[in-house]
């Protein structure tokens, strides 16, 4: 697929995912979350040894400022039932991407553009990054996951009053309810982020990713996670890397992890 809407870069073994929309602040029309659910499908395989990736939006002001406004003319319901079903398939895949994705916010994060930085696993934010769910100002629910995954993160209480309210959070603000891992100077928030999972690359592969799927099967209700736990603990248990992690201790070296 020939991506119009995204641009992907690569330092090393981390991606670089740019949403490239900035006259809109970046807004998620229906093709760039198709060139989304492309790259988080099948694009990444492009991309020798990745072992992270890094969302952001293009230019300073905006992270993601929403769905795209002008394409909600007309909706009926089961466009509706598509378009969340659609958003919700595309988080759910970055969600569970086998590697950590770091959603690196300069600015605003609002209704789809605070859903998407929530779906990632990570979370740095510039000073600057304004965060919220307005979609009540429109007249609808947030359809991308919003009304779990800010509960999930931030608890019932406060959620509750963003989603009512659709205020905007301050990056401190948001920094202090759990919404972001880090606040950082504006500007810093790509380098940040690229630190942050060149420190994960040090680890081993295998155990990153049954972190990433142990974790999410905590908010899966048909599934139980203590169990996953057990179960994926032994599979890292079978692998070289575990082997040869526990080798470079006793040897007090750095393990080389080859992702088996
Ligand atoms: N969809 C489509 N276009 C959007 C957009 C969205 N979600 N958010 C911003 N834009 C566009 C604006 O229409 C404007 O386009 P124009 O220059 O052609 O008029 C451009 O981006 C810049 O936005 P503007 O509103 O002029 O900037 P601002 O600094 O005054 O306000 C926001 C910034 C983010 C507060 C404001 O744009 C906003 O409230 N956006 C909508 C947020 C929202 O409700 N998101 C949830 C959607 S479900």
């Amino acid at each position: 697929m020939e991506y119009q809407n995204i641009i992907v870069e690569h330092k090393g073994v981390t991606a670089i995912v740019t949403i490239n929309r900035p006259k809109a602040l970046n807004a998620l029309n229906r093709q760039t979350l198709a060139e989304l659910r492309h790259f988080f499908g099948e694009g990444y395989k492009a991309i020798e040894g990745l072992r992270g990736v890094v969302l952001k939006g293009a230019g300073d002001r905006s992270f993601v400022a929403g769905a795209d406004i002008t394409e909600f003319t007309g909706l009926d319901a089961q466009a509706g039932l598509d378009m969340a079903q659609n958003g919700h398939d595309i988080f759910f895949m970055i969600e569970q991407f086998h590697v950590p994705v770091v959603a690196a916010i300069s600015g605003f994060a609002l209704g789809g553009g605070c859903e998407l930085a929530m779906a990632c696993h990570l979370r740095v934010a510039s000073e600057k990054a304004r965060f919220g769910q307005p979609e009540v100002n429109l007249g609808i629910i947030p359809g991308y996951g919003g009304t779990q995954r800010l509960v999930q993160l931030i608890g019932k209480t406060k959620a509750m009053e963003l989603l009512l309210t659709a205020d905007m959070v301050k990056a401190p603000e948001a920094l202090q309810l759990g919404l972001v891992n880090y606040v950082v100077e504006h500007g810093h928030e790509l380098d940040k982020s690229i630190e942050l999972l060149q420190k994960i690359a040090t680890k081993a592969p295998i155990a990153i990713q049954k972190i990433i799927e142990c974790v999410n099967s905590y908010f899966n209700a048909t599934e139980d996670g203590f169990k996953r736990e057990v179960l994926e603990f032994a599979q890292c248990v079978n692998t070289e890397d575990f082997k040869e992690g526990a080798t470079a201790f006793l040897e007090k070296r750095p393990a080389d992890f080859k992702g088996k």
